[in-house]
Parts: structure tokens; sequence; C-alpha cells
């Protein structure tokens, strides 16, 4: 009976067609801790698991079609945790960079980065823009990495950009401020994943995901598999997203 509650994943047991599939996913990675402590380990484990499932996720993405994956990696709000696993968070990125870029690269991956890459050590700075240049005609999939990235630190990078641009008020709109984000250029997110169970947004996409679909999840970030991914998306298909209209325009394609 709690099968007919809970979302079970099934994978493949539902196939999506092509037009079903969001374009632009973002994902909360969220939980690595909570499944080490599950387990008795450290939450250096978690992260490092947390890594590995991230290579699952990116094969799978491409595999589905996705074009575009936002993850969210490490939040501004991520330098208030101690210092030895700020660290470690840091060392990650740089040995993620290290093992991961040439296949990413031989499998056609774009790598791209939201927020601000000026706070982190230089050395990981130049290894972050080297991926990017390396990666950058690359168009299977285009995986944008927020690392030290937030929402509203987005917003406040756009605006002093636009004055320091001179833009006169009465040219400033949603468009404008939109190509001034660090994912200008890219389209808003569809689907917003996060795992955990947590129901907030944590300052992640917080303009770009104003009509967004939300699929929470209490799995933890590491096991956030295949089976979880094709979950979301079958549950991204059933939704009616309205943009404010009424079902009956979205039927008459008034
Ligand atoms: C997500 O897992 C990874 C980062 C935020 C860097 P957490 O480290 O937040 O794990 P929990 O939420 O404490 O379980
Ligand atoms: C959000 O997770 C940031 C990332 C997943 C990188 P947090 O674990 O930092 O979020 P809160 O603190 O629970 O809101
Ligand atoms: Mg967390």
């Amino acid at each position: 009976m709690a099968a007919a509650v809970r979302e079970t994943p099934t994978p493949n047991s539902e196939a999506l067609r092509p037009d079903q599939i969001p374009h632009h996913v973002a994902i909360i990675m969220d939980g690595n801790g909570r499944w080490a402590k599950a387990r008795g380990l450290p939450r250096t484990e978690g992260h490092r698991q947390g890594t590995e499932n991230l290579r699952r996720i990116l094969q799978a993405s491409g595999d589905i079609g996705i074009r575009i994956l936002t993850l969210y990696a490490f939040s501004t709000e991520n330098w208030g945790r101690p210092r030895a696993e700020v660290q470690m968070l840091m060392r990650i990125l740089e040995s993620v960079i290290d093992r991961e870029l040439a296949e990413l690269n031989q499998k056609g991956v774009q790598l791209r980065h939201i927020g601000d890459l000026s706070a982190i050590a230089p050395r990981l700075q130049k290894k972050v823009r080297e991926a990017i240049a390396l990666t950058r005609d690359n168009d299977k999939l285009i995986v944008n990495l927020a690392f030290n990235y937030g929402g509203r630190g987005e917003i406040v990078h756009a605006v002093r950009q636009i004055i320091a641009a001179g833009i006169p008020a009465e040219q400033i709109d949603e468009q404008l401020i939109s190509s001034y984000l660090y994912t200008s250029g890219l389209p808003d997110p569809d689907l917003i994943i996060r795992t955990s169970g947590e129901l907030r947004v944590s300052n992640f996409l917080i303009w770009q995901g104003a009509y967004a679909e939300y699929y929470p999840t209490p799995t933890y970030w590491p096991d956030f598999d295949e089976a979880e991914l094709h979950q979301a998306l079958l549950a991204f298909a059933n939704r009616r997203r309205r943009f404010g209209r009424t079902d009956d325009q979205l039927e008459t394609n008034e």
C-alpha cells in the first residue's frame, strides 16, 4: 500500500517522448553529510560519494537528451562551514577537473561556471578557466557549475554591471537584467530538483527559477541515481505549466 503513495523509482517503466524532456535541468545536490552520517562515516566520505554520483548523473543526462544541466556545488553561504570542510570542497572541485575533464571534453560536454570565481584560490580559478576554454565549442550537453554561487549575490553583481555600463533606467527591463546574470544567454531552468528532502531554494537561481517546476526528493544526493532522475523527469512530464494562464486557455491554445 505504501508503494501507491510513494513514488517508487522504476527506470524505463514509462518511456518519455523527446518533447517531454526538459531542456534545462538544475539540481541542488544536497544531503552528502547526512548520507555519510547515516552510515557512521565522516562528511568527507559523503562528498566523495556525491562526486561519484555526479559522473552517473552527467552520463544519464546526456543519454536522455537534456541539453543544459546546472549543478549547485557550493553556495556563497557554504563559506560559513568549518574551514576543513570548505577546503575539502575546494579540493574536490580541483580533483574532479583533474580526473574528469578529458573524458567530459571527449563526450562533448561544454563546461561553464556560474558564481564568483574571484574568491577562490588563483590556482583553482585558473583550472576552472582552462576547463571552460577547452570545452567551449562542445555542444552535446552544457554543464553549468554553480560554485561560490548565490542568487542574491548574482543580482547585486548584475545591478553593479548595469550601472557601470551607464544604462539609463528606462532601458532596464527583465530581459536586460537576465542578460547581466551569470546565466546570460541560457534559457531559464525548466526543472529544479532538490535532493535530501529540504523544501527550500537556498539562494539558487532565484531570478531564473521564477517559473521552474520544483521537484523535491527525500533521497540524499549520493543515492540519486538514473532511476531517480527518470522519476523526476516523469513527474515533470505530468506537470501543467500555466505561466499564469488558465487551463481553458492552454487547451484552446489561445
Ligand atoms: C551538499 O551536501 C553539498 C554541499 C552543500 C557542498 P551537504 O554537505 O549540504 O549535506 P547535508 O545537507 O549536511 O546532509
Ligand atoms: C545548498 O545546500 C547548497 C548546495 C547544495 C551546494 P545547503 O546544504 O548549503 O543548504 P541549506 O543550508 O540546508 O539551506
Ligand atoms: Mg545540505
